[in-house]
């Protein structure tokens, strides 16, 4: 896609999982990057919606023992060895990006708005959606790897409860990053003649 900077970071974001704690970024500018995908990614109504918790260093590290030992409690012991590696996997990184989507507002849009009360929970899933993507790749564009991870809902009340959050406050997603150790993988793509169709 030429050397248009857009371009090439959509195509470099990857789902990184072999990360580390290195600290290769300072937080500053990781909070910095955040906060502006926060600000500027749109919203159905404009009604901002997202809620975004980072967390750094120990309070990263504890995201992981919560969900470790909620995993530990539900999985079978003979198949726990590969999700232990996994959260080991995730733990070693930088930080953690956590979503959520404040209830509160989706459910005041639907009260001012009956007529497309339904609309908007999937509204709501667009715009994380697209949050998602515009921090994934603004990692990226910093350096960093990053993956996106849903242990959602089973670690809901304990990540409230640890980090004394809204109660409106619903997670939707878990984005490990740090350090990049190794490479994304192979990845195949569909012919894009079978999934787009320009029509003149
Ligand atoms: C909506 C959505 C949900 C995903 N959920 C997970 C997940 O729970 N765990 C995971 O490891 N990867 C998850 N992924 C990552 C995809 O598997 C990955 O993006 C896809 O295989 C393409 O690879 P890439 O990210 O390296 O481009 C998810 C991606 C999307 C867009």
């Amino acid at each position: 896609m030429g050397n248009n900077n857009y371009f090439e970071a959509i195509e470099g974001r990857r789902s990184i999982y072999a990360i580390n704690n290195e600290a290769v970024v300072s937080e500053e500018r990781i909070q910095e990057v955040i906060n502006h995908a926060v600000k500027h990614t749109p919203s159905a109504f404009n009604s901002q919606s997202a809620r975004v918790v980072v967390l750094f260093g120990d309070q990263h590290k504890k995201l992981w023992t919560i969900t470790t030992d909620t995993l530990k409690a539900i999985v079978p012991a003979e198949h726990f060895s590969s999700t232990l590696d996994k959260m080991n996997a995730f733990g070693a990184g930088y930080g953690t990006v956590l979503f959520f989507e404040d209830q509160a507002v989706v459910e005041g849009l639907q009260e001012q708005f009956a007529l497309y009360a339904d609309n908007f929970p999937i509204w709501s899933s667009h715009s994380t959606g697209m949050l998602q993507h515009v921090i994934w790749t603004s990692l990226h564009v910093e350096g960093l790897g990053a993956s996106l991870q849903h242990y959602n809902p089973l670690i809901d009340d304990s990540v409230k409860t640890e980090w004394n959050l809204p109660a409106s406050w619903k997670l939707i997603a878990q984005m490990p990053f740090g350090n990049i150790v190794a490479p994304a993988g192979e990845k195949q793509f569909s012919p894009l003649e079978d999934r787009v169709k320009f029509i003149k």
